[in-house]
């Protein structure tokens, strides 16, 4: 789907965890293209279970939402993928606490 252009020098990488698995990402990358290139090609699922991938990649779409350190519904096309990051794609929607 996404590949570099030809005749670009390979970029320098670095290591983040992607729902534990080590993957290696070209440094500089926005963490929505890291995934892609990584192969990751739907980032998330649904309500309804149906796979969702980055869209629009520039905020508007929403189609990107991930967990990173912690922290859920990421838009992963506004933040840069970096060194040691521990991303969570969701599969499904989230559960509510009752009390
Ligand atoms: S890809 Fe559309 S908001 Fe991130």
């Amino acid at each position: 789907m996404f590949r570099p252009l030809d005749g670009l020098p390979p970029a320098p990488t670095v290591a983040l965890y992607v729902d534990g698995v080590t993957v290696e990402v070209a440094q500089g990358r926005t963490l929505a293209i890291a995934l892609l290139e990584a192969g990751y090609h739907a980032t998330r699922r649904n309500h309804r279970g149906e796979p969702c991938a980055p869209y629009c990649l520039m905020g508007v779409c929403f189609e990107c939402l991930v967990q990173v350190d912690g922290q859920d519904n990421v838009q992963a096309c506004l933040v840069r993928a970096e060194a040691g990051m521990r991303v969570r794609l969701p599969q499904g929607p989230r559960t509510v606490e009752e009390h």
